[in-house]
């Protein structure tokens, strides 16, 4: 029922995260409370470290894609792990450098960078430009220019694989409005242009064919389609690419349904295959980059909830309300996550009492799961979702004007505070 290895029960029939009573953590630190394992944060890094270390080629490595989950505090742990990183926007850049992380070990991705993002990022010597389109690429080129500077890029582009995970997730098909494609031959003309460019260096290829993928096949065709694409390139422009990034992607287990993925062995494939593919068209071995985020972040957190009531329409469904939803946890309403739910304080009685969660907004799309089965709670109980390490935190917003909670790091039976929580004040600061 518990489903990640850092959770358990303990003498009072509470739930506990890597040791520690999560009522107790409520007691101490507030509620709603983001928690995070920073023993299995770890954890998932070294999944990558080992597997890329032994399938992959010398100088290949993971960057963690901070879109996850992105605070200060992150960064020491990811950096100390052997990770580079991959940011989004200038948010993310000063986040990272913020928390200590070498900027030059920084991939700066963004579909719609403005003039004044690509001179930040040069500013601040990111190490690596994921140029998304041809505006883009000219405008990195005369930025870098009067900054004095060649800028490494890779070129994002678009392969055409239909990794077959929720729509808003999906970013491989050619009609995405990320990258470039390579069907239509633009990618092509991407390619010779950034090689005509004086202040870019072409490094190699970026491409993320989507999120939550549970299937190896995706991957290994990417590997494919890019190995074709840069055969092709070596061809036409004598250019022969030396990195291939594959983006993130790799799925998570949120409920029992969810598949459990092996990525030491998707990892252990993809080597394989690139090493194949390699010989076939006498390539010599691209250094391989892989962005996770979900499967460093998400099995390291739970979120931590107090029921505020309990309300049955008789004939029709019951209703545990709780004091955070949407703000803290957007990903119900904007994709039907499924999330995994347990009464912390509770853990020895049956989950017998079928509900649906749901949130403080005025909203009623305002939930956080619906018809699933929980030790039936009474107002005060804390409720735990549990895999909310991803793409919680990071997407958490103010409707409402509910302040974003708290967020407590445990490691080895202790706990530290990583976020406080907003006060009212942090949320005028900016009203003139
Ligand atoms: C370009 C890119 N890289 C990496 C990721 C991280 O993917 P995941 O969290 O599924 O590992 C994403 C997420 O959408 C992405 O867009």
């Amino acid at each position: 029922m518990l489903l990640y290895e850092n959770l358990g029960i303990n003498g009072a029939g509470h739930l506990t995260i890597g040791g520690l009573d999560t009522v107790r953590l409520v007691e101490k630190y507030g509620n709603p409370l983001y928690v995070m394992d920073e023993e299995q944060i770890r954890r998932n890094c070294r999944v990558y470290t080992e597997a890329m270390a032994e399938y992959l080629p010398e100088g290949s490595r993971p960057l963690y894609a901070g879109k996850a989950l992105c605070f200060k505090g992150l960064y020491p742990i990811i950096e100390s792990e052997g990770f580079s990183a991959d940011v989004v926007s200038p948010g993310e850049i000063y986040t990272a450098i913020a928390g200590g992380f070498d900027p030059t070990k920084l991939y700066y991705h963004g579909t719609a960078k403005t003039d004044w993002d690509i001179r930040y990022a040069i500013e601040n010597k990111v190490g690596y430009f994921i140029v998304d389109n041809y505006n883009e690429l000219e405008a990195l080129d005369w930025i870098a220019g009067e900054a004095g500077i060649i800028q490494d890029i890779l070129l994002r582009i678009t392969v055409g694989i239909d990794p077959h995970t929720q729509e808003k997730i999906n970013t491989g098909r050619i009609d995405s409005q990320f990258g470039i494609a390579v069907d239509t031959g633009q990618a092509a003309e991407f390619v010779r242009r950034s090689r005509e460019l004086q202040n870019v260096k072409l490094r190699g290829y970026h491409s993320h064919i989507g999120s939550q993928i549970f299937e190896t096949e995706p991957f290994v065709n990417q590997v494919d389609k890019l190995m074709e694409f840069a055969v092709d390139m070596r061809e036409k422009y004598d250019f022969t690419a030396e990195i291939f990034n594959l983006g993130g992607g790799f799925g998570v287990q949120y409920t029992e349904k969810d598949p459990k993925i092996s990525i030491r062995e998707n990892i252990r494939l993809i080597g394989e295959h690139l090493e194949e593919s390699c010989a076939k068209h006498d390539f010599p071995i691209p250094k391989i980059l892989l962005e996770p985020g979900r499967s460093i972040a998400a099995t390291a957190g739970i979120t931590l909830y107090k029921t505020t009531g309990v309300k049955e329409i008789d004939g029709y469904l019951n209703y545990v309300t709780v004091d955070g939803g949407m703000t803290d946890n957007i990903r119900f309403a904007l994709y039907k996550s499924d999330y995994t739910m347990v009464n912390a304080s509770r853990m020895k009685e049956d989950a017998a009492y079928l509900c649906t969660v749901a949130g403080r907004c005025c909203e009623s799309g305002d939930r956080i799961a619906e018809n699933i089965y929980l030790q039936k709670p009474t107002r005060g109980d804390i409720i735990a979702v549990l895999g909310t390490g991803a793409y919680n935190y990071s997407m958490a917003s103010n409707y409402n004007r509910v302040p974003k909670p708290a967020m407590v790091m445990v490691n080895g039976y202790e706990s530290r505070l990583v976020i406080r929580a907003q006060t009212f004040e942090d949320m005028i600061a900016c009203e003139l």
